[in-house]
Formats: C-alpha cells, sequence, structure tokens
C-alpha cells in the first residue's frame, strides 16, 4: 500500500522526536517496568512516549535531554505565574521548616478563606480538600443531601475529574451510542462504572439551550444538580454562547435544582473566575489548580446554609468530610502567594497577553483554524525568567 503523504510526514516526524529525546525515551523503557504505560496520569502520556521532565524555569519546561520547552499547558493551567515563580518558592520555604500537616486546622486556612470570600462573595462558606476530583464529588454530593434528589446533569464531553459522575460522558466512543445531538445519552467514559450511575447522570449538550431545556424539565423530580465547566474547557475550550449560562441558571432556578460552576480552570480567567466576567450566579462552586499555587489543592463552597451539612458544631455532620491533606499549610501557603500576585493589573495583563496569543495564532492559521483569540484565554503565557536556551517544540 502507498503511504499517504501526511503518514509519511508524521513517520519523519515520530523518528526525529525519537532521536531527539533518546534519555526520555530510555526513562520510558525504565518506567514502564513499574507503572502502566511508564506514568500516573492518562493525559500525560503520549505516542511513542512522553519527555520526561527535569524541572520547571519559568514559561519552560527542561526535560532530561535538556531541551528547554516553551510550556502552553503549565500543569495543565495550575501555573497561571509560570514555574518556579520566585514568590512561591519562598511561600514555600519559608513555611516548610514549620511542619508540614498537622490533624487541627490553622490561621492560614482562615486566611486564604477571607481572601476567596472577598473575591467570590457568593463562596459563602468554603471545605478545602487535595484535589479538584474531591471538590467535584463533595458539591455533587452536597446537592444530592440539599435536594433529596438523585439525578445529576453534566454536559457532554466536560472534563470534571475522575470520580463515577465525572467518568460518564467525559469522552464518550464517537458512533451511535452518543445518541442524537440535542440529546446525548449517558456513556460510562471507564470500565467499571455501576450502572446505577449511568442512570443517575443526564447528559446535556453545551451551548444548545432548548435542548437544556426539554432534558432537564423531563428530569426536574429527579435533578439534584446541574454541574457546568462554564468554558467548556474540556471539550476544547468552547465559550458559551451569548445568555447560554444566565438561561442555564434561570431554567435549574425553575426546576429547584442546584447549579455547580467547576470553575477548577476557569477561575483564572479573572479576579471573581468566570462567574464574574459571565454574571451568572451559582448555587456551588468547584476550584482548584490557581488557588493552590501548583501544589495539590482544592475547596468547593457556595450558600452556607447548603453548606451547613459539612457543619459537625451540633452533631456530626449530615456529611462526613475528612482528608488527611485537606488545607494543607504549603497549599495554604503557596495559593496565598498566587492569589496576592494575581492582582487586577495582572489579571489585565495576562488578558492583554492572550488577546496578543490569540490574535497571532489567528493571523497565523486564518480565521477558520477552530479557535479565537478569547478561547486561549486559560493558557499562561508568562514567566519571570529567559529562556536559558532557545525554546523547542518537543
Ligand atoms: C474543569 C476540571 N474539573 C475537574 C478537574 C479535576 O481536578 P484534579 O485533577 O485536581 O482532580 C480538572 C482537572 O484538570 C478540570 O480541568
Amino acid at each position: 500500500m502507498i503511504k499517504s503523504k501526511m503518514q509519511t510526514l508524521l513517520d519523519s516526524a515520530v523518528a526525529k522526536y525519537v532521536a531527539n529525546n533518546s534519555r526520555s525515551q530510555d526513562m520510558s523503557e525504565q518506567a514502564k517496568e513499574s507503572l502502566p504505560g511508564g506514568n500516573t496520569r492518562t493525559g500525560a502520556y503520549m505516542h511513542p512516549f512522553p519527555v520526561y521532565i527535569d524541572r520547571g524555569e519559568g514559561a519552560y519546561l527542561v526535560d532530561l535531554d535538556g531541551h528547554h520547552l516553551l510550556d502552553f499547558i503549565n500543569n495543565n493551567t495550575a501555573l497561571i505565574l509560570g514555574h518556579a515563580h520566585p514568590a512561591i518558592v519562598d511561600a514555600l520555604q519559608a513555611r516548610v521548616a514549620q511542619g508540614t500537616g498537622f490533624s487541627r486546622p490553622t490561621a492560614l486556612e482562615v486566611e486564604m478563606v477571607e481572601l476567596l470570600r472577598e473575591r467570590v462573595p457568593l463562596l459563602e462558606r468554603i471545605r478545602f480538600c487535595s484535589s479538584g476530583t474531591e471538590a467535584v464529588l463533595n458539591s455533587i454530593r452536597a446537592a444530592k443531601a440539599w435536594t433529596g434528589r438523585r439525578k445529576v446533569a453534566r454536559f457532554e464531553g466536560a472534563y470534571h475529574g475522575v470520580g463515577e459522575y465525572a467518568l460518564i460522558s467525559y469522552v464518550p466512543p464517537l458512533g451511535p451510542e452518543l445518541g442524537p445531538a440535542d440529546r446525548p445519552r449517558s456513556v460510562p467514559s471507564a470500565a467499571g462504572l455501576s450502572p446505577a450511575i449511568v442512570e443517575e447522570v443526564i447528559v446535556l449538550p453545551f451551548n444548545n439551550v432548548d435542548a437544556c431545556r426539554t432534558i432537564i424539565n423531563e428530569n426536574a423530580e429527579d435533578l439534584a444538580a446541574v454541574i457546568v465547566d462554564p468554558l467548556g474547557t474540556g471539550a476544547g475550550t468552547t465559550p458559551p454562547t451569548d445568555g447560554f449560562l444566565t438561561q442555564l441558571r434561570e431554567i435549574t432556578t425553575d426546576v429547584e435544582a442546584l447549579l455547580i460552576f467547576d470553575e477548577i480552570i476557569t477561575f483564572r480567567v479573572a479576579l471573581g473566575g468566570a462567574q464574574e466576567l459571565y454574571g451568572v450566579q451559582p448555587d456551588l462552586t468547584c476550584l482548584a489548580k490557581v488557588i493552590a499555587g501548583g501544589t495539590p489543592g482544592a475547596a468547593f463552597g457556595g450558600q452556607a446554609d447548603i453548606m451547613a451539612l459539612y457543619d459537625p458544631t451540633s452533631g456530626p455532620p449530615k456529611i462526613p468530610h475528612s482528608g488527611t491533606y485537606n488545607a494543607n499549610p504549603l497549599s495554604m501557603v503557596a495559593g496565598l502567594a498566587t492569589l496576592q500576585t494575581m492582582t487586577p493589573q495582572a489579571y489585565k495583563k495576562i488578558g492583554s497577553l492572550t488577546q496578543k496569543l490569540g490574535g497571532g495564532v489567528e493571523c497565523y492559521l486564518g480565521p477558520g483554524w477552530g479557535g479565537s483569540a478569547s478561547n486561549c484565554s486559560w493558557f499562561t503565557f508568562s514567566g519571570p525568567f529567559p529562556a536559558d536556551g532557545s525554546p523547542q517544540l518537543p
């Protein structure tokens, strides 16, 4: 069979990649002896092997073969200040010698929560946890407990971590089992999910308000919550169409279901996150990534009366919620250093850099490249250090 031109180009790019990354290739072979696939994050794998990272410096990654790689991902948007920003390094170094975790609260979590409440007034009460996955599962549990209902609606293709509900219709296989575009079916995206979960998750099409209204109304009696990533970041970053989030708020209010904003990525787009940007008031919000300054940390919160489900002061709480690393002092100081550095001026600067980047991509690829200047907004394009070598793509 004659190879297509595309396949020939691809083969030559892969051969060049393999030749340029011999240390990463060796590490990948060694890693596969102990880690399935040679790593610990599905998204970190690429064929034939990923580059293994030695360190991060500002806007760059340095891999095992010594390449300086301009990093547009910044640990999936967690590092809004770039790698090893001095404010975060200093805060962590100053704190680490005072202990790395206690089974009692610290004043740091109070400082952090007050800063978050200042920026997001709807966060009347907050609980910290260790990952976005936990923030999502806790907010869904709170919604089910608050409403006494059992179903949850989520958008097809959105990423909400790796909890049971999140793994329905996240990356559904293309084919007839998806159902019609305006009535997506609930399809497991992982083996091992209970059939009850498949039945409890309602799948909605993003940016199709009429279809959302119909599906939500049909499930009104059982529906505890709708969870939405306001910028559809899991599905290639799909900004909401005009009024979509506002109408979603109205529809959920009509059926007395809670609206959960998963702002785990979008909290980086403005001082008060996407809810400030779009002027929409969710009942519960999930946060992670930037709020922990690149360390493992997350939070969820919202209306005080709903969050009282977690309050242990008058007997056992309705929802027990523990976690060895919840509100860990290191993630608190790293998060505080990040948020304090992210002043309104800093958001303005990132916004204008984003426009510049998006505009440049648009000029280069033309208007049909499938994105827009505004949907680059979750990339970090800054870093305090000059490159110590010329940037190269992997
Ligand atoms: C929108 C969104 N929700 C949830 C998560 C899960 O967060 P974590 O990886 O901290 O569990 C992610 C992670 O990328 C995310 O982007």
